[in-house]
């Protein structure tokens, strides 16, 4: 069964630099760091409640990661979903008829892993994860900060679609989850459904209206993962942080929530909502 979001992969032309906004600025510890070799890739995770921010950075040319990165800029790669069982859900997988990149788990950043293929899931590149030390997470959550906010919790992740309904079906056959009813956000330019999943949920959004913004992302850079949400104790304080680092978000209150919005240029190909639940 799935049990949570574990992380969500970004990837990014320099791990250093990156470590300058995730952890200098948001302020998310560094957990693991790795270097994975058959993946090409030099990868840090970083904790965020109960999932993780997974940064990748290619190391070798050819590695799937370096084309993502030639080909889109970096950015949002990939959603992993924690298992208690990697061989069940594989097997759940290949039982539905989904397409996969991985037909047997093996060894990952995450513990053992598998990955799904994009067109399974609504161009959304999947990973499963079979975690093998669970110690090694709850110690990270104690590091305590002289902080004016701490990102608590990942709040959402969202997935840009052409089709609301077909998507919804796919990820509810996909992954067993279950979902709420679909509504109208006019104001963002946007009809949404969320489905939850561990202290999380997975917003699966289609554009309303013809200068949508979800239209606009859709048209540049196709369906798939399009936000990452985190849930933050002080948004004042969060957005008083990112305008003493020389990042402006931009502020939007009332519509769901007040809610901070943090430039991809900012966050190394991200578009980063923070709320304050
Ligand atoms: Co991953």
């Amino acid at each position: 069964m799935l049990s949570k979001i574990h992380h969500v992969g970004i990837v990014v032309r320099n791990l250093e630099d990156a470590y300058a906004f995730y952890r200098d600025t948001l302020g998310l510890p560094l957990g693991k760091m790795a270097t994975v070799e058959d993946q090409g890739v030099k990868a840090a995770l970083l904790p965020v409640g109960e999932s993780e921010i997974e940064l990748l950075e290619p190391i070798s040319p050819d590695s799937g990661v370096a084309r993502f990165l030639d080909n889109k800029g970096g950015g949002l790669h990939h959603l992993c979903f924690e298992t208690d069982n990697i061989d069940t859900e594989l097997q759940d997988a290949k039982d539905k008829g989904l397409r996969l990149i991985d037909r047997q788990p093996r060894n990952g950043l995450a513990g053992i892993i598998a990955f799904l293929h994009p067109q399974a899931c609504c161009s959304v590149l999947v990973e499963y994860a079979q975690p093998v030390d669970r110690s090694e997470h709850a110690s990270l959550l104690s590091q305590g900060r002289d902080r004016r906010f701490t990102a608590r919790r990942l709040d959402h992740v969202v997935i840009a679609v052409k089709d609301l309904e077909g998507a919804v079906a796919t990820y509810q056959r996909n992954f067993g989850l279950d979902r709420e009813a679909a509504r109208d956000v006019p104001a963002l330019g946007l009809r949404n459904t969320f489905l939850p999943i561990g202290d999380a949920k997975i917003e699966i959004v289609t554009p309303l209206g013809d200068a949508s913004p979800i239209g606009q992302f859709i048209d540049k850079k196709g369906e798939g993962m399009y936000l990452v949400s985190l849930d933050v104790d002080h948004l004042d304080g969060a957005v008083q942080t990112l305008a003493d680092a020389g990042i402006k978000a931009n502020v939007i209150r009332g519509t769901v929530g007040d809610i901070a919005m943090i430039s991809p240029r900012h966050t190394h190909g991200v578009l980063l909502q923070l709320v304050s639940r």
